[in-house]
């Protein structure tokens, strides 16, 4: 009875399905125009009640563990691709505690040695790849950033021992173990279809090489000087007093680069197509390198990061309008009254919210379509209400992996908020800040046409990401 609206539909399973599916945030947009904030539709026949804005996303992402759940819905895809008892195949609990292990090996000890080993993969990607050989040419860029996120990610998380298997067996595994990432497979995960199989051999596979590689560490002892991720994931103990067994060590290397892969390749797909559509930014960011840190432009150093404010900008308004997660689902597992409405949302709905919708909003941000980097400063026409009127101190909250800011305030959240909320955030950063900086100092951008469109997104795979071929024209710089 007091359901909220529902998306009129015509054929009972598929409902709005299509429509949603093709276009998320159009769908989105379309719908809070007609039924408000809160409104349900029909995907593959469960009843899906979305809840935007500030308010929606505080409604769901900062649900209680009584009465929200994000494990039952995601593991089906997540498990068989990051194996088992890590992230979604465990007790909220118990992945609380493993941020808290992945996260502490986050440190900005860590970040600065992180940035001199980003800073010289994509150089030395530029120096061998074929495709940007002589003085200028065309590239379908997606296809570029993949690989160059891979290599700066593997080598600066992994270590250089796995960085090294990328260029032989490790890159065509994981490309495996990507196709069961597919959406799709919320529906055909078990299914004993060709791209399921090749999913479960990656996936055994990637592991055994994981353990394999820790095994041999353990047998180093004291001699294995390397300080990375594995190394710490290998030395952490649960609250009860059990180490982190070595199966999980190895799934949990696998969920940390399968976590950042997609949404960073595809930020930095945007943020290229983008400098492509206004190559003065491109311009201004080589400006703002000399200006900041002299015309010899020496090698990039973490601290460096802080001092390019444009360069930083770029990609935060980049994560605005093209956010890789569009949509944040969770199963409802006590009947939720919706502060502020008459509506109860109902055990047999699942959750979902889109914190794009917020980030597109004109009465948050003037001028919401417009890509504008600029309007992160304060004094520009287009600078968002959350940059002119400084909000109070956010509200800070600890559910077992360090204090995470609850994100109410906030219409501008890519990283979503509350006990899931991503613990990549400031990895991403410095990874597509260090990535911008470097290709702007070797190249000019533009469109293939000089003109300044933009290419559509490609909502058929779980992020959003440009739909390929997405080419975009360099010029090496003098
Ligand atoms: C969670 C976005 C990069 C690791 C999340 C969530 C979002 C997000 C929206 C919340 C999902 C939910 O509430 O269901 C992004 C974006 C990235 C990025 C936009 C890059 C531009 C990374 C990287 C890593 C990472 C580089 C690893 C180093 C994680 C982990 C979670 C998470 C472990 C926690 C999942 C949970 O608690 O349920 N991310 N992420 N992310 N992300 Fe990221």
């Amino acid at each position: 009875p007091n359901e909220p609206p529902m998306v009129f539909h015509w054929f009972p399973f598929i409902g709005s399905t299509i429509t949603y599916g093709m276009d998320p945030p159009k769908f989105f947009q379309e719908n809070r125009a007609k039924f408000g904030d809160v409104f349900t539709f029909i995907l593959l026949g469960k009843k899906t009640t979305v809840a935007v804005g500030p308010a929606g996303n505080d409604f769901i992402l900062n649900g209680k563990l009584k009465d929200v759940n994000a494990e039952e819905i995601y593991t089906v895809l997540t498990t068989p691709v990051f194996g088992r008892d890590v992230v979604y195949d465990c007790p909220n609990a118990k992945l609380m505690e493993q941020k808290k292990f992945m996260k502490i090996a986050l440190t900005t000890e860590a970040f600065r040695s992180y940035v001199p080993i980003i800073a010289g993969e994509v150089q030395s990607y530029f120096k061998r790849d074929p495709d940007f050989k002589g003085k200028s040419g065309i590239v379908d860029i997606p296809k570029k950033m993949a690989e160059i996120t891979i290599f700066t990610a593997s080598h600066a998380l992994q270590g250089s021992a796995i960085r090294r298997k990328f260029d032989e067996s490790l890159a065509a595994l994981y490309h495996d173990l990507d196709m069961g990432f597919t959406p799709i497979n919320f529906m055909l995960h078990w299914a004993p279809l060709p791209w399921n199989r090749k999913r479960d051999h990656a996936q055994r596979t990637v592991a055994k090489i994981y353990m394999d590689t820790i095994k041999e560490r353990r047998a180093k002892g004291d001699a294995d000087k390397e300080l990375d991720i594995m190394k710490h994931l290998m030395n952490s103990s649960y609250k009860n007093g059990t180490p982190v067994p070595d199966h999980e060590v190895a799934h949990m290397m696998i969920a940390l680069l399968m976590a950042g892969q997609h949404s960073s390749s595809s930020t930095g797909s945007w943020i290229m197509l983008r400098l492509a559509q206004n190559p003065r930014i491109v311009e201004e960011l080589y400006q703002e390198q000399v200006k900041a840190l002299g015309a010899d432009l020496p090698p990039l150093a973490y601290e460096d990061l802080a001092k390019l404010p444009l360069n930083q900008a770029v990609v935060k308004e980049t994560l605005r309008l093209h956010a890789p997660i569009h949509s944040i689902m969770r199963a409802v597992k006590q009947p939720m009254p919706v502060p502020g409405t008459k509506y109860v949302i109902p055990t047999t709905h699942t959750l979902l919210a889109a914190p794009g919708v917020s980030a597109s909003d004109p009465s948050y941000f003037p001028n919401p379509g417009v890509w504008d980097p600029h309007r992160w400063q304060s004094d520009s026409v287009n600078a968002p209400t959350i940059v002119r009127n400084v909000v109070e101190e956010e509200e800070k909250v600890d559910y077992g992996y360090g204090l995470v800011s609850k994100g109410v305030a906030s219409p501008y959240l890519p990283f979503g908020a509350g006990r899931h909320r991503c613990i990549g955030e400031h990895f991403a950063n410095v990874q597509l800040q260090t990535i911008v900086a470097e290709i702007v100092r070797l190249f000019k951008l533009s469109n293939v046409d000089g003109g300044n469109t933009i290419i559509g997104t490609d909502y058929a795979s779980l992020f959003s990401r440009p739909l390929e071929p997405a080419k975009i024209r360099w010029e090496r710089r003098a």
